[in-house]
């Protein structure tokens, strides 16, 4: 796919428009995890670098098309301007006189931030008449927002169908991570996917199936496998109308199925409950899996060091409770240790994922870790993300 970046357009007094994912969690007013912000620094210091003017076009919860004070951007803005280090105006409305006039007056090294696009009922239509109000806040469009790329919205997409559009670089990295991991790899590629349910997970795993030579399924979803196989799995979560399925998918044979040949089991769904190690066929018949046994742990890690390239979605036990985070930290640690050492290529993103592998302290020696949670997963689907088939349209 080819798409413009910042270093092909000039941008010295331009009013550049950069759509970022600004959707950070926030508490008592108090942005809990600036990572988002801290992604789109660079496209915003090489912005101001060759002289243009940053203007920030973004959403923040679902305010569907109505104002709600909840949902302002404002509250933001003192840490948005922290962690980018320059000074960040702020505009009460995103389209209109008050936002062009505030984008015509930042001076060098300013910024501007325009107040949530979801206020406006246009923007989650795709209006073209909402996108050129928009489009005359600014003279070029960046997007810098991959995580917001798999919705085809005004500020996502038609806006880059209306002014010299190109790609920010945290957007740039990001597919160029994305890129490295299945459109060309390096092989062996492994998939790890965990998580609760495989119904939410079905394309992504016939996707990655087709392409990756090992898929390790882990978490809530590997009992529905597990009973596929006929064991039974007593009181785990288990979707018995995806048995079926599940069955197909490892039937299909399309790639090396790794699914855990021991489980851990309790009786509680509560930290530190009483729990043992049983082989993936013998749950008691009152106990429930939260975890995948030391035997899977080493059977992944074995695979971990044969493969070349890793792509990681969805813990493989319940994370948030200790002992029963112990397969995942074990299997992410490895996988860091790997990639540390330039021997593995590991992506890992979406949702649940990245609180993992921060918990595990892993996070940051693998090569890549998206920040896009439903943009992660669709690209992981094979679907096509709108915000970038309108990038490489221009
Ligand atoms: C996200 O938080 O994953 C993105 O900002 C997209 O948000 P949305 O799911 O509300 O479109």
């Amino acid at each position: 796919m080819s798409y413009k970046t910042l270093d092909d357009i000039e941008l010295a007094g331009k009013r550049v428009l950069i759509r970022v994912d600004l959707n950070v969690p926030v508490e008592n007013g108090e942005v809990t995890d600036a990572t988002r912000i801290e992604r789109i620094a660079p496209t915003i210091r090489d912005v101001v670098a060759q002289g243009g003017k940053p203007i920030l076009l973004a959403h923040f919860g679902r305010p569907k098309g109505a104002v709600v004070a909840e949902m302002s951007l404002k509250q933001i803005v003192a840490k948005t301007s922290e962690t980018l280090g320059l000074p960040v105006h702020f505009a009460e409305n995103c389209i209109g006189d008050a936002a062009i006039a505030a984008a015509n007056g930042l001076a060098a090294g300013e910024a501007l931030l325009l107040e949530n696009t979801r206020f406006h009922p246009g923007e989650e239509k795709n209006d073209p008449a909402f996108a050129t109000e928009l489009a005359k806040v600014g003279d070029i469009y960046v997007n810098d927002a991959f995580s917001a790329a798999h919705r085809a919205h005004a500020s996502t997409e038609g806006l880059a169908r209306l002014l010299p559009a190109c790609a920010g670089r945290s957007m740039e990295a990001e597919l160029k991570a994305l890129s490295a991991a299945l459109e060309a790899p390096q092989r062996p590629v492994m998939a790890v996917v965990g998580g609760a349910k495989i119904s939410t997970k079905l394309d992504l795993i016939g996707n990655l199936a087709k392409k990756v030579d090992i898929l390790v399924i882990g978490g809530g979803m590997a009992n529905t496998f597990l009973a596929a196989k006929g064991c039974d799995v007593g009181k785990s979560l288990c979707e018995k109308d995806m048995i079926e399925t599940a069955a197909a998918v490892l039937a299909a044979g399309d790639c090396e199925i790794l699914l855990p040949e021991d489980v851990v089991v309790t009786r509680e769904f509560a930290a530190n409950a009483p729990h043992e190690i049983v082989a993936a066929d013998a749950c008691p018949s009152d106990a429930m899996i939260l975890d995948a046994g030391p035997k899977a742990v080493a059977a992944m890690a074995a695979k971990l060091a044969e493969a070349k390239t890793l792509v990681w979605n969805g813990p493989l036990g319940a994370f948030e409770l200790t002992p029963f985070d112990a397969a995942t930290n074990a299997a992410a640690l490895k996988a860091a240790e790997l990639s540390a050492a330039g021997a593995l290529v590991s992506i890992a993103g979406g949702g649940d994922t990245v609180a993992a592998l921060n918990k595990s302290g892993a996070a940051a020696r693998f090569t890549y870790v998206s920040t896009a949670g439903g943009a992660f997963l669709e690209w992981l689907e094979g679907k096509e993300l709108p915000g970038v088939t309108a990038l490489s349209a221009g």
